[in-house]
């Protein structure tokens, strides 16, 4: 009996290992913006949990929204020409089937943010609200030394590739990355709990959690739509 469990176990790492050799890892650049865009707005804004609470009654909305423009379409370039954002690509097809998509903040850039707020349509300001208030309670320049901080703006794999270690992967990827070029913090807002595995498993640390099942955490948005994703996390990593 121990040896069939054994079996098993060993085909399906088998079969795992077969089926990452599909996949391929890159740095993402300016010139990927159109695909970037076209793969968030098709697995991302439809299932990322705070997308779905905000607009519950309006999923139509998600049809017509588009990551290309407003204060998304801002962070998005930025991410891109940031040198720590990743994309895993299925080889056969060399459609994109994960994004990690990140950039470097430094204590300049907060003024520039401020101007991209002015970008932001209404369906942005609805769910970002919530990221700027748990965002807003962890202060990235607390420590004296921290100048640089490697800030995790959006994560989603396709999701007929998903629970097959692509998330966990992207994530590893570009915190190794930022470390190379200089930051001394990792920081990353999470929204869905399987997200939030993968940054526990890879060392960082819950700083602040919303809980928007309580009446405290009440902002309003449809729980039932959001299947199960209720808490919104902020975690952090030192990273030098
Ligand atoms: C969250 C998301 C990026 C995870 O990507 P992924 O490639 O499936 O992640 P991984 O395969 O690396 O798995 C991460 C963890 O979730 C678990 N997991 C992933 N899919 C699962 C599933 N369908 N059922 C149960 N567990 C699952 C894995 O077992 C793993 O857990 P472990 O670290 O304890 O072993 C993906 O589900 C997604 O894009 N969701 C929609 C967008 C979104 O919500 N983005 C995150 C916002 S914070």
């Amino acid at each position: 009996m121990l040896l069939q469990l054994s079996a098993v176990a060993n085909f399906s790492r088998l079969l795992q290992m077969d089926r990452d050799k599909d996949i391929g890892y890159s740095l993402l650049t300016p010139e990927d913006f159109d695909q970037v865009t076209t793969f968030i707005d098709e697995d991302f804004l439809t299932r990322e949990p705070l997308n779905l609470g905000a607009h519950p009654r309006n999923l139509g909305a998600h049809s017509t929204a588009s990551s290309a423009s407003g204060a998304t379409g801002w962070y998005l370039t930025k991410c891109l020409a940031s040198g720590v954002s990743f994309g895993a690509r299925d080889f056969k097809t060399g459609a994109l089937v994960g994004a990690r998509l990140a950039y470097i903040k430094t204590k300049t850039d907060l003024a520039d943010e401020e101007s991209a707020d002015e970008k932001k349509t209404e369906l942005e300001s609805r769910g970002l609200s919530v990221i700027e208030e748990v965002g807003s309670k962890v202060n990235l320049f607390q420590d004296p030394d921290v100048e640089k901080v490697l800030y995790m703006y959006l994560l989603s794999v396709r999701r007929d590739f998903c629970n097959r270690g692509i998330g966990t992967k992207l994530v590893q990827m570009t915190t190794e990355r930022g470390k190379e070029l200089g930051c001394q913090l990792a920081f990353a807002t999470i929204t869905n709990m399987l997200s939030g595995r993968i940054f526990l498993g890879l060392g960082y640390e819950t700083r602040y959690t919303l809980d928007m099942s309580t009446p405290e955490g009440d902002r309003g948005f449809d729980l039932s739509a959001m299947e199960g994703n209720t808490m919104v996390q902020v975690m952090t990593k030192r990273l030098g």
